[in-house]
């Protein structure tokens, strides 16, 4: 449930066959399955179970963010209107986040809108963006700034596709889990460590948990807030500063920079030590932090590539920008009062920081290479 939007979400383990027998039950005259080259040529079977006997299009581009443009969001319309889609075909996204974004965006923008059925095969899009309704392309300015809000019909994941995820964006997609849980639900924080310690991070039963777990912390904060513009904005927590890490990161690094995820997690780190120094989160509780991201393979601090100037001039340019009155020199901030208490500005979980906390915040997660003992 997302405010006034609702829908279900399936999850299991081998049960392709199954996905593809409920969307066949959805009475589609054609699919449109939107993938990417990769995802394709490792799961080509999977596909041709998935459409079953419906005609299906099947719209693939290179992997990667490179591809969500406008330029690939409107090669794929133009593809699917040529081949003679109706209203009664579905949009199905097969794939990770970006697959998904770019099936999100047709599906709201044919015909004003098709039904779209998501089938996320990473753990970043089965666990965080398919709970969302964002659906959104990059610009040239920045990630993430075209878009809309569009639900899908229904949401089906097999947990045995994340099996032969890179073992990097496996723990992408948990690293948006644990800011779930550090920010919205600490009370699962306790399964999450009990995951860590078994070192089974990948195994299915771990996943169906972590999945479960992601579903109610997520759907608790958008319950009542279907365009995550009021209390959803807590989902941002660790986006601010981990936005600006990943984009300077990969100005260098490029593909072989910070997954998504870990670059969150920094930004967590960045954002705890903000709230220590402002007296709200306590020792332990920024451990907490750096004891999670830890966990989760991701070394605390920043990559040689990134410098903490550059990171401040992107943050600059954040899309949080506009949700607070302007102030010089600050930046609106997702931060906590304590674990699952965001502080707020009215009812926004987002307040002013100025640019020296965040400067400060950086240089320490900067110049860390081991956990950072606080206090
Ligand atoms: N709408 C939202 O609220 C929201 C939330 C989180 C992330 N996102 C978006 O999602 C994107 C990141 O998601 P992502 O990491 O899934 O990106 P992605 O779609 O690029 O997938 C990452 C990589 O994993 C590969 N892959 C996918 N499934 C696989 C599988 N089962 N086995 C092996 N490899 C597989 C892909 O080919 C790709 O190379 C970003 O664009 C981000 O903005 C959106």
């Amino acid at each position: 449930m997302i405010g006034e939007q609702s829908f279900p979400y399936y999850f299991g383990r081998d049960c392709v066959a199954e996905i593809g027998a409920a969307i066949t039950a959805l009475g589609p005259d054609k699919l449109v399955i939107v993938t990417d080259d990769d995802v394709r040529a490792r799961y080509r079977h999977h596909l041709d179970t998935l459409a079953g006997s419906i005609p299906a299009l099947i719209l693939s581009h290179p992997s990667g963010e490179s591809m969500k443009t406008l330029t690939c969001l409107s090669g794929h319309l133009e593809t699917a209107l040529r081949a003679g889609i109706t209203r009664r075909s579905v949009v199905v996204s097969f794939g990770g986040g970006v697959p998904g974004n770019l099936a999100g965006l047709m599906a709201n923008l044919l015909f004003r809108g098709v039904r779209l059925v998501h089938v996320p095969t990473t753990t970043i899009a089965a666990m965080d963006s398919v709970l969302s309704l964002k659906q959104a392309i990059n610009s040239g300015v920045g990630k993430n700034h075209i878009g809309t809000y569009y639900a899908p019909e229904v949401v089906f994941t097999d947990v045995e596709l994340f099996t032969s995820l890179p073992d990097r964006e496996l723990r992408s997609g948990l690293c948006e889990m644990a800011k779930n849980c550090l920010a919205i639900q600490p009370s699962a924080l306790d399964g999450l460590r009990r995951v860590i310690a078994a070192g089974e991070l990948s195994s299915p039963h771990s996943l169906l948990w972590l999945l479960d777990a992601s579903i109610a912390a997520k759907s608790a904060v958008t319950r009542s807030d279907t365009f995550e513009r009021r209390a959803g904005l807590v989902l941002e927590y660790g986006h601010t500063t981990g936005h600006a890490i990943e984009i300077c990161d990969h100005r260098v690094r490029g593909v072989a920079g910070l997954p998504h995820g870990a670059a969150i997690a920094l930004g967590m780190l960045v954002a705890a030590h903000i709230s220590h120094a402002r007296g709200w989160l306590s020792d332990d509780e920024v451990s907490v932090h750096y004891e999670i991201v830890t966990g989760l393979g991701v070394e605390p601090a920043l990559p040689a590539s990134v410098s903490v100037d550059d990171v401040l001039a992107v943050i600059a340019d954040d899309n949080k920008k506009g949700y607070l009155p302007p102030r010089p020199g600050t930046v609106p901030f997702v931060l906590l009062r304590s674990l699952g208490r965001p502080a707020l500005t009215g009812d926004l979980p987002l307040v002013p920081v100025e640019v020296s906390e965040i400067r400060a915040a950086l240089d320490v997660v900067a110049r860390a290479s081991a956990p950072v003992v606080v206090g």
